[in-house]
């Protein structure tokens, strides 16, 4: 269902003020709490603690609604329908004396009110128990969600398991904007019992890992994707010292250099599950990617802004991603991603009011006061006052109440709370990279910022490649002045004389020059390399013996598309996997743009995106059409949905194509 943001009861929503009601039992060891709610539906968590003084093996929890229905859930297995009986997943079914764990889900309120209904079950009563699991499942709770089918939702949605055996609504754009809509029939599967687990994941359903609870923070649950995602992203951490946590003895949040080292990011698990569903989509799902703030419906749409920040807490999460991206006249030189604010149209203030405050109380709440939350702030925008003011729009950006504006008061609102880290975009090497660009950007950019009531220190760096394809370096023409046929390998066509031919030297040099600026020496950078792999069989695997320039050129080069001004869609793979500290100068390798989301819609007849219906189809995402500027082939692929719509096919190339390759 998609809402769109209201001020007044939306806000009450987002402000998240949650109501706990105590089961009926003595002991308040059940606890209900609505955690958002919008017109349509609610996502609530129950929290169930071990309050005796023996060990659980194995809990449930039944409740019933008057009028609410469940859709989804995470971190606990659902069946019947009305009554509902959650049961535990395995890996968070043993709970120490004193120890909590809390499960969330997602409902239907079907005309009514979100409720508070009375929770019974294991330990919702106030007694404690030492049964072991299978004397739980003897209960006629349990045994059900051990055999039963999950149940199924109105109207052909099918209840799914994902691969950690939770269970969410396949076909859910309808009610969460999850985006299954492309060519995905919905799929009703009976049990989560016969999931597979992942490789490497420690739990999967039955295959209980007590030490994988045991060892949770903070005794709610450590999810098993975060236990995956941890080890890949600190093992490469090499042998950093940096301890997760950031908390001082009295509590108080203590703000790090690099909020990426040595911590376990936030999976999305709506992205995981789409990507779950791909062929081979296992290879990458547990990795972590950023969440897209893309308009006010956002905030509170699905599980929201809020769902997003609690689930990375039950993931035991300790960096959460998020990018800021609604600034009035977004994407002013493109078509794709135009948003839902214009200047003309008291823009700016709506910017401040209902999407930067909104964001801002979220973030602020004390639970969330420990994770290292990144920002990424306005994909695009500034590079746009760079070269792109023969745009009308971009024009109007440039002037009060535009993109300058707005970063600032984004950064000013940010910069208030000490855990968030916030890096301005600065588009890639292929859009900036000439000299001219490059320095005007370094001083608008730096003015912007500089501009802010914390001037150089609202910001913790610069992020680069958002979203786009731009390879990390060209192996194989690692030396722009080479001179090839007479001629340096930079004045190629395809190079057009820019003296950068990858993301690391960029981001590395840009550091340098605003640090020169006048920025402090610890701002570090940040590379999208989601889609910048180019990998697959295409890839050349050793320098051209050409002495035509342009032969040379392009039979070296690693990135295959028709030029570097190709934004959408691209035929890219996978790159870098997400990691600190991966070079000189770099805070981390990032996925900003989540894999297998598109960057615009390819036909010019189409239907406009409930969500976004400023969203347009641009040229450069017409497979048939030429870039306009260079004249050469969009290479874009064909049928995609809007832009951050899910693109399967886009997804399945990209894993073809990844590289490094994937395992
Ligand atoms: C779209 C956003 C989307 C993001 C991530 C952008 O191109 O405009 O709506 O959230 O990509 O997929």
């Amino acid at each position: 269902m998609i809402t769109t943001f209201k001020k007044g009861s939306g806000l009450s929503a987002v402000l998240g003020l949650a109501i706990a009601a105590a089961s009926h039992g003595a002991a308040a060891d059940c606890s209900y709490s609505i955690s958002n709610e919008w017109s349509s539906g609610y996502t609530a968590e129950i929290t169930v603690t071990n309050d005796g003084n023996s060990t659980v093996n194995g809990w449930d929890v039944n409740w019933q609604y008057n009028s609410n229905q469940l859709t989804n859930s995470w971190n606990a297995q659902i069946s019947g329908s009305n009554p509902y009986t959650a049961t535990d997943m395995g890996w968070n079914g043993t709970l120490q004396p004193g120890q909590s764990v809390s499960f969330g889900f997602q409902g239907n309120k079907n005309g009514g009110s979100a409720e508070q209904p009375t929770l019974e079950g294991t330990l919702c009563d106030g007694g404690t128990s030492s049964s072991s699991a299978s004397s739980v499942a003897s209960s006629v709770a349990s045994s059900e969600a051990q055999s039963s089918s999950v149940s199924s939702a109105p109207d052909g949605e099918g209840l799914q398991c994902n691969w950690y055996g939770t269970t969410y609504s396949l076909c859910s754009d309808t009610q969460s904007g999850w985006g299954y809509e492309d060519g995905e029939s919905c799929v009703s599967r009976t049990t989560c019992e016969s999931q597979p687990a992942p490789y490497g994941v420690v739990g999967g359903n039955n295959s209980s890992s007590e030490s994988s609870v045991a060892s949770s923070v903070s005794s709610s649950v450590s999810s098993s994707v975060s236990s995956s995602v941890s080890s890949s992203v600190s093992s490469s951490v090499s042998s950093s010292a940096s301890s997760a946590s950031s908390s001082a003895p009295d509590g108080d949040y203590v703000r790090v250099d690099n909020p990426f080292e040595g911590t376990q990011m936030y999976v999305n698990p709506m992205w995981s599950e789409n990507a779950m569903a791909r062929p081979g989509g296992e290879a990458i799902a547990n990795e972590p990617s950023a969440v897209w703030m893309d308009r006010r419906g956002a905030i509170t749409d699905g599980i929201g802004l809020k769902g997003h920040l609690d689930e990375a807490l039950n993931q035991g999460a300790e960096t959460f991603m998020f990018v800021v991206y609604n600034l009035p006249n977004r994407d002013c030189a493109a078509l794709a991603s135009n948003g839902e604010l214009r200047i003309s149209e008291n823009g700016f203030q709506l910017y401040q009011d209902e999407y930067i405050a909104p964001i801002k109380e979220i973030l602020s709440l004390p639970k969330y006061s420990d994770l290292h939350i990144v920002a990424i702030i306005e994909v695009d925008s500034l590079p746009n006052l760079v070269t792109n003011l023969d745009e009308p729009d971009c024009q109007e950006a440039a002037g009060p109440g535009g993109y300058a504006d707005g970063i600032q008061h984004a950064l000013n609102e940010l910069g208030d709370l000490p855990n968030v880290y916030s890096y301005v975009d600065i588009a890639h090497s292929g859009w900036l990279g000439w000299s001219d660009n490059f320095s005007e950007a370094v001083q608008l950019i730096g003015d912007t910022v500089k501009g802010t009531e914390k001037g150089v220190d609202s910001i913790a760096g610069y992020v680069t490649n958002s979203a786009n394809y731009t390879p990390l370096e060209e192996p194989y023409l690692p030396d722009p002045s080479l001179q090839v046929g007479g001629q340096p390998v930079r004045s190629a066509s395809f190079y057009e004389w820019n003296p950068y031919f990858g993301e690391l030297e960029f981001a590395q040099d840009w550091r340098d020059a605003m640090i020169q600026n006048g920025f402090p020496s610890d701002i570090g950078m940040l590379i999208d390399t989601g889609r910048n792999g180019w990998g697959g069989p295409d890839r050349p695997t050793g320098v051209s013996d050409s002495s035509d320039l342009d032969t040379y050129v392009d039979e070296s080069r690693i990135d295959r598309r028709y030029h570097r001004g190709n934004w959408c869609n691209q035929p890219g793979g996978v790159g870098e996997r997400p990691q600190a500290n991966p070079a000189p100068g770099i805070d981390a390798y990032v996925w900003v743009k989540p894999q297998g989301e598109s960057d615009g819609i390819s036909t010019a007849d189409f239907e406009p995106d409930p969500n976004d219906p400023a969203k347009q189809h641009d040229p450069m995402c017409g497979p048939d059409e030429n870039n306009p500027d260079a004249g050469v082939p969009t290479g874009a692929l064909p049928n995609a949905p809007h832009a951050g719509r899910w693109f399967p096919e886009a997804f399945d190339l990209l894993l073809d194509n990844a590289y490094p390759p994937l395992d």
